[in-house]
């Protein structure tokens, strides 16, 4: 099929961008470069297939979309900092909404039909119940939450309207590299804990502050749902089977399985050999106890299951990037 993947030179974009060829397609990249890299499309579909716009460029887009002669787009593009979105809610409205809505408005220009979309367990807030389902209240804490229900609700009537078959993955915390070790995280600032915590391994960090170790969790610390990036990447890929036109359907990517934060750091001291010192800190406001997805749905119906399964797995994976490639993409 001829995909267009929305943040392609992203963490996430990228990963599903390789799966993507390895699995047969042809693909393009539409990146604006404002938190991805440019050695990350390089590394995958190679640089002549970047497209460097902004989603707000509806004319650019239609015009990729059409002379490309698209069939799928898969539209990673967001901004997705949860500190940054309720400093800056404004900026991620705009992103995150509307540049979701000028895609939709392109695609129905172009007569593209299909349409792959990251969505995040940031839209169920704080669940009372674990594990999640699908069919939990949408009830987002936090800005950036409300943006991806936004997006969400613009689907929904954009595929009634148009009759545009959608897929939406809500992932929960996407972690690890690519086994290759040539693709991986590289944020900035980093907030996600993996990256900061063998940040102190190679010496980046004087030490890993844990918010909170009184939560109500077996050790005290937070407990996530840590999906590995090829698994969801992979996701994708079983998404394009079930498209429905008309419909949105919901999918969790996780595992289904809950790490504390105690059991991320022995995972990375135990992967790097470093001790990694840790101090504790107060917990950050809006944090829950746990989350993690009942994954369930996505097992049976997209017949997706994840192949990383312990956390040390996907520390390898992590350590692998991050040791070899210790200043991310400007390593070389
Ligand atoms: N990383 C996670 O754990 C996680 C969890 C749930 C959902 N998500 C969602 O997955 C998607 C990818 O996340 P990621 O971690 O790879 O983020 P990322 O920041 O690494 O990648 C996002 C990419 O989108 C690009 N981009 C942003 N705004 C754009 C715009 N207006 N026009 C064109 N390009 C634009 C950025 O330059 C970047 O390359 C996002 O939609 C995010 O909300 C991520």
């Amino acid at each position: 099929m001829r995909i267009l993947v929305t943040g392609g030179a992203g963490y996430i974009g990228s990963h599903t961008a390789r799966a993507l060829l390895e699995n047969g397609h042809k693909v393009w990249v539409l990146d604006n470069l404002s938190r991805g890299h440019k050695e990350a499309v390089q590394r995958t579909v190679g640089l002549d297939r970047l497209t460097i716009a902004s989603l707000h460029d509806t004319d650019r887009l239609v015009q990729i979309l059409t002379l490309q002669e698209i069939e799928l787009v898969i539209h990673l593009a967001a901004f997705s900092l949860v500190g940054e979105s309720q400093k800056q809610p404004e900026m991620y409205f705009r992103n995150n909404v509307g540049g979701s809505q000028s895609l939709i408005s392109a695609m129905h220009q172009a007569n593209v039909k299909k349409l792959i979309v990251s969505s995040t367990t940031a839209v169920y807030g704080t669940p009372s119940q674990m594990p999640i389902t699908e069919s939990f209240e949408r009830a987002p804490v936090n800005q950036y939450g409300q943006t991806k229900l936004e997006m969400e609700l613009s689907l929904e009537h954009a595929a009634s309207q148009n009759d545009l078959a959608v897929v939406a993955l809500r992932y929960f915390n996407a972690a690890g590299a690519h086994p290759n070790g040539d693709l991986g995280e590289d944020h900035d600032p980093e907030t996600h804990l993996i990256p900061i915590t063998l940040q102190v391994a190679l010496g980046q960090r004087e030490h890993l502050t844990i918010f909170g170790n009184d939560y109500a969790t077996p050790d005290g610390t937070c407990v996530r749902d840590y999906v590995h990036v090829c698994d969801l990447a992979a996701a994708h890929i079983c998404a394009m089977d079930v498209l429905r036109n008309g419909t949105v359907q919901y999918f969790n990517i996780g595992t289904g399985a809950g790490t504390s934060v105690s059991e991320v750091l022995d995972a990375c001291r135990k992967v790097s050999g470093h001790p990694i010192p840790s101090v504790d800190g107060i917990r950050r406001s809006g944090d829950p106890d746990i989350l993690y997805a009942d994954n369930s749905k996505a097992v049976s119906e997209l017949n997706w299951s994840p192949k990383y399964t312990s956390i040390e797995q996907i520390v390898e994976t992590a350590w692998r990037w991050h040791s070899d490639s210790p200043n991310g993409y400007r390593s070389g």
